[in-house]
This record gives structure tokens, sequence and C-alpha cells, in this order.
């Protein structure tokens, strides 16, 4: 009887119920976690104000049909004590978004770790939207050898092309519309690759042309190999464009696998 974990941190949309959707088609039993992880929370970052909703989650697991939801207390996750830590080293673990939430990935580590060990899963699904996450977890379920193959799954995009988060709920009105420069300019690399560009330096000033227009607050944009997460200065089919960036006081990532994924366009998607 094989086993599917689809871990999270609640206020499910419709891209968390995508990766349920493939768990339940490739699993006997499905489990999923809701838990806000306040260690994967940067000092001044947004744990108390991030969105909770264990009504709507429930009751949209219990539509999906899944096995079993572990929604686990701060203290039972994190009893009095626990001294052990899980870092992911290397640029896969330590550039990019470690930089910029120090701790971030020793908490996502930690949690994930214990979340396997919890539900002993065949599989375990993530959104492809948190790409070092998912390098990440890649990475430490080979090193730690759990046997656990991670399924990496598509980024879900609302119709005009914003890829899903929870965290979209923050923007206003005129921030979201602000916030399209993310698909756009990835839209925009995606083009000038699929016309021959493989220069790094171009394809990256291809996004950062639209986050400028949109007065948008550049974290970082890169093209990096997804299994290591090195900076490449030749893109080739398979690297993944990598994008954060502040929309007033929202961060948003996203990132696009060049050469192989849809650009993200207006039109191109479907809300359901
Ligand atoms: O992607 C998330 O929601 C979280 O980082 C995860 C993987 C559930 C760990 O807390």
């Amino acid at each position: 009887m094989s086993v599917g974990l689809v871990p999270t941190m609640g206020a499910l949309h419709r891209g968390h119920l995508s990766l349920v959707a493939r768990a339940m088609g490739e699993c006997d039993r499905v489990a999923v976690s809701i838990f806000v992880n306040p260690r994967q929370f940067a000092p001044g970052e947004d744990f108390e104000r991030y969105p909770r909703s264990p009504e709507s989650d429930l009751e949209a697991l219990a539509g999906a049909g899944v096995h079993a939801v572990y929604m686990p207390a701060v203290e039972a996750m994190y009893p009095a004590g626990l001294s052990t830590a899980v870092h992911v080293t290397g640029p896969v673990g330590e550039g990019f978004e470690a930089d910029l939430r120090p701790g971030h990935f020793h908490g996502v580590a930690l949690v994930v770790t214990k979340l396997l060990v919890a539900a002993r899963p065949d599989r375990a699904y993530f959104g492809q939207k948190d790409a070092q996450q998912c390098a990440v977890v890649e990475r430490l379920a080979r090193d730690l050898d759990t046997g656990v193959q991670i399924v990496v799954c598509p980024t879900v995009r609302d119709g005009d092309g914003l890829a899903l988060s929870s965290r979209n709920q923050y923007l206003s009105a005129e921030d979201r519309r602000r916030a399209l420069a993310i698909p756009a300019g990835l839209a925009a690399a995606a083009t000038r690759f699929e016309a021959g560009e493989r220069g790094s330096a171009a394809l990256i000033e291809a996004v950062t042309e639209k986050l400028r227009a949109a007065d948008a607050t550049i974290d970082y944009v890169a093209i990096v190999d997804p299994g290591t997460f090195m900076e490449v200065e030749t893109a080739s089919p398979g690297c993944q464009i990598l994008v954060a960036a502040r929309i007033g006081t929202t961060r948003l990532i996203d990132n696009l696998r060049l050469g192989s994924d849809a650009a993200p366009s207006a039109g191109a998607f479907h809300t359901t």
C-alpha cells in the first residue's frame, strides 16, 4: 500500500489542491499536513499574519477524499529540549532565499524531515513555485536516505498568469495588477530563449525590464542549474530562471524552466 504526503501550511488554494489530486491519483493513501511552521519565518516576517483557514481547508480536503490530515500544535512539533538541526549546505541551501530569509531553509528542512519521519510516505509532493525549497527537499531526502520520492508538481497560475500563493491575499487590487510584471517578465525571457538567446544577462534583463516598469523592488533575478542552484552564464534547456521581488510590502517569488515550462501569459490559464 503506497502512502503520499502533501506538506502544507494551510490557507489552501488550487495549487495545493493540485498536489493533493496528483497524490490521490498516484498513492493508495494520502495524508496532508497543515502546520504554519514558525521556524521557517525569519525575524520580522509575516508569521503572525500568515493566512489561516482551518475550517475551509478541512472542508476542501474532505471533498478531495484525503485519508488523513495532520495538524500538530507547535509544542507537539517542537517539544522543549529539541536540539537537532537539519541544514542543507552549499548553494542549494545557502543562496538566494536563504540569503534574504535567514534561517528559512533550516526551518523548512527540519519540519519536512520531521513530517517525513512522522508519515513515512513513499512519495511527498511539492509545488515548483518554490523551486529552491524543492531543491532543498530533494537534497535532504536523498542525503538522509529517506527512500521518499519527492514529486515536484507544476506551478498553478491564475487566469492572468500570476502564480498562486497564499501571500497573494496581501495584495491590493493595484498591487496585484503590478505583480503581473513577474509572469510577464518570465514570459518575455522565455520568448527570447525560444528565439535563440542563451546569454543569462540578456534573459535576466528581459525580466528586470518588466519589473522596473511596474516599480517592483527586485530581490534577485537569476538563472541557475536546477540541481545545484549554481548560476549559469549561458542558459540551456531545463535551466531555471528565478525571480523574487517585492510589490509594495508583499514579497513574491516565481520561476520558469527554460525550454520546458509553458511561458505564463494572460489568457493561457483557466481558473476553476
Ligand atoms: O511550502 C510550504 O508550504 C512549506 O514551506 C512546507 C513545505 C509545508 C514546510 O513548512
